[in-house]
């Protein structure tokens, strides 16, 4: 049993399924017997990891800036949780299209918490937002969820507004409807299936199948670094307990133990390793985009609260991502389910509170 069985015939909707996150979220739910409700733009990507799983729930082809559209969607199928990943994630593209960017991640993300509030059957709301929502101030501490919100670029401030408006829905009117309303902020997550551009792993591996150099542009830059089922489990355990109206609604900061706050350039070191094929330079550019140097989380609060804990620790994560790319590419393997199932596996050898 995971998460106390609680997802089992609840109708879960997920918007940004087609997305790397979501594709895996909306399949671990499936698999769990939630009736999930894909809804996202067609996917970006060729190839997809989500058209790659062929999972048989339904799939939603909107954009989250419709309103009228999602509120269709909202009463036809009336779901009881709701975890929203669909962004325009990309921190570089940001630059290059910010009205996109913030009409997506500000006016997308409150469509979503205003359909929510109306919609009678959702009992509980997660939105996805970012490590990248605090204001960087390149310290040496992981930020807790007390620090202050932020954002340099549009993407980093579009994610820190949405923290801000999550906070206001809760306060306005969650409380008063006794639904259940909190934020997620990851940093970056690896993992097979990640096919954006301008991602350090997708980067390395879409060379590597071509034998071609991928030139690394920020080698110094510091990030939390995590498989993405780490933080995946960490919403899911907060959905539970949300479910169980613990009143845990707030921001949450989901990340890797402080070893694992590694620079890029340690990243692609030990990327390398898994597979032979791996070629890269650095080649540090002064690019006119901004990026921050230094950016790690501090975690305790889900440690201690939630008692959720990472699984594998960042070479072992590596390991999966890289060897899910290596079996696609030479073997045309998908081993989603495998790393799912080893994923599931080992935290139940930790007895983490969600396998119980
Ligand atoms: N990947 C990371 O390292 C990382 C780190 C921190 C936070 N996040 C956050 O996690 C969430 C998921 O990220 P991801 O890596 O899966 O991103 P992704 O780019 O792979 O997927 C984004 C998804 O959103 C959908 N989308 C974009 N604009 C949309 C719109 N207007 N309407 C409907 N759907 C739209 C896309 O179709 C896609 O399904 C995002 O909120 C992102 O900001 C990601």
């Amino acid at each position: 049993m995971l998460f106390n069985d609680i997802y089992k015939d609840k109708v879960c909707l997920v918007t940004g399924h087609t997305g790397f996150k979501g594709s895996w979220l909306a399949h671990w739910l499936n698999r769990m017997g939630a009736q999930v409700i894909g809804y996202s733009l067609k996917s970006q990507s060729t190839p997809n990891h989500f058209e790659l799983l062929q999972s048989d729930y339904t799939s939603i082809i909107g954009d989250i800036r419709d309103l009228n559209h999602l509120e269709k969607v909202f009463n036809k199928y009336k779901p009881n949780i709701v975890f929203h990943l669909a962004a325009q994630a990309l921190v570089r593209y940001s630059y290059d299209a910010p009205l996109e960017t913030i009409q997506t991640n500000i006016i997308g993300t409150s469509n979503i918490l205003e359909l929510s509030r109306k919609c009678k059957s959702v009992e509980v709301v997660i939105n996805v937002t970012s490590d990248k929502c605090y204001e960087n101030k390149e310290i040496s501490r992981g930020y807790n969820e007390s620090d202050r919100m932020g954002g340099h670029d549009p993407y980093s401030s579009s994610k820190g507004c949405s923290e801000l408006i999550t906070s206001s829905y809760q306060n306005s009117f969650y409380k008063t409807l006794n639904k259940s309303l909190a934020s997620a902020r990851a940093g970056n997550v690896i993992g097979g299936g990640d096919w954006a551009s301008d991602r350090i792993i997708p980067d390395l591996v879409k060379s590597a199948s071509t034998k071609e150099v991928t030139y690394i542009r920020n080698p110094i830059a510091t990030r939390p670094w995590q498989h993405v089922l780490e933080p995946l489990s960490g919403y899911l355990t907060l959905g539970w307990r949300l479910y169980e109206k613990y009143d845990y609604n707030e921001g949450w900061n989901f990340g890797p133990y402080a070893d694992d706050n590694l620079s890029v350039k340690e990243i692609v070191n030990r990327a390398s390793k898994f597979w032979e094929r791996i070629n890269f330079k650095i080649e540090k550019k002064d690019t006119h985009y901004h990026e921050a140097n230094l950016l790690m989380l501090d975690c305790s609060k889900a440690n201690n609260l939630l008692k959720w804990k990472p699984v594998w620790g960042i070479n072992q994560a590596l390991d999966k991502t890289i060897n899910w790319y290596k079996d696609y590419y030479e073997y045309d393997k998908i081993n989603t389910n495998k790393d799912l199932d080893q994923f599931i596996a080992d935290a139940k050898r930790k007895f983490l509170i969600w396998t119980k």
